[in-house]
């Protein structure tokens, strides 16, 4: 049996449009073991019960992958991680995937080899990248080949998530973006992501307040967020260095550093329109961890 922990993640983080992502102290905890019939899950709504569970599809694609015939599998899901959230539950779910895959091909659960299967699976890299290494990772995909490196983050750093209690598929978030963007936006992004990184580093929050911006994506995905700009304000007057949009959203993600009192602006968030849950959240230098095989 192959018991793991995947954490959650959130991507972007302002202007590292599917490139920039962080592991979270948040966790998905999978299990894998061999079974009588072709496939059982355990653990999950009734709805994921099927054979297109992303995890299991993720399973499949693997062996596929490699021109394996693929295996009967039980699969236990115990979960934390909120699902289309813009927190990496998808990413969970396609990093789990594979590494139920090549457990039950017998196979090493290399991190390398992990990364190319779930960045093919997902389409980018920016959430199974951390989710696999842990940390804040920048990563580039080049034809087949992905391409990550860590980054550090202080120690202060907190990240401080306004969950909501609607979702977002990151299909539709994807959809309304534009085909086309000017050469100014391209500026104000990349002048902004190294910048970011060295903030992140030296926790120093004017820098990051301006760093966190971003011209390509936000603008026209918080239309589909009720009270973005509400919960923006709020944060900015509550010590929160600077906002952006989890992944694809909707979770907005301020951050912040340990002394903020951001945990307790709940009763700040009463007259808007839909209900959120504000969690505080650290870093995972660990990703994706074996608890058992
Ligand atoms: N980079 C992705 C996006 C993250 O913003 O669409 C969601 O998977």
């Amino acid at each position: 049996m192959l018991k793991i922990r995947i954490p959650a993640t959130t991507a972007n983080l302002g202007p590292g449009f599917d490139s920039l992502g962080a592991a979270l102290n948040m966790y998905a905890t999978l299990t894998f073991e061999d079974c009588e019939s072709p496939l059982n899950i355990y653990g999950c709504d009734e709805a994921y019960i099927n054979t297109d569970n992303l995890i299991y599809v993720s399973y499949y694609k693997t062996f596929e992958y490699f021109g394996e015939r693929v295996k009967n599998v039980k699969i236990g899901i115990e979960s934390d991680i909120p699902a289309s959230r813009g927190l990496g539950s998808s990413a969970a779910c396609v990093v789990g995937g594979v590494a139920g895959a090549l457990y039950q091909m017998g196979r090493e659960l290399d991190k390398k080899v992990m990364l190319e299967i779930a960045t093919e699976i997902e389409g980018h890299p920016d959430n199974v990248a951390p989710a696999i290494f842990g940390g804040l990772t920048a990563s580039m995909q080049v034809d087949r080949k992905v391409f990550t490196r860590l980054f550090p983050v202080n120690e202060a750093i907190v990240f401080v998530a306004f969950i909501p209690s609607f979702s977002l598929s990151t299909s539709d978030a994807r959809r309304i973006l534009p085909k086309e963007i000017k050469f100014s936006e391209a500026v104000f992004n990349a002048s902004r992501i190294p910048l970011l990184l060295k903030s992140l580093e030296e926790n120093d929050g004017l820098l990051l307040r301006y760093a966190i911006q971003d011209a390509l994506h936000q603008p026209y995905r918080k239309k589909l967020i009720p009270g973005y700009d509400e919960i923006e304000k709020i944060c900015i007057e509550n010590e929160g260095y600077g906002v952006y949009l989890s992944g694809a959203g909707p979770t907005m993600m301020c951050i912040s550093d340990k002394k903020t009192s951001l945990a307790d602006v709940q009763h700040l968030l009463g007259d808007l329109s839909q209900q959120w849950i504000i969690k505080a959240l650290k870093i995972d230098e660990e990703g994706i961890q074996i608890l058992r095989s």
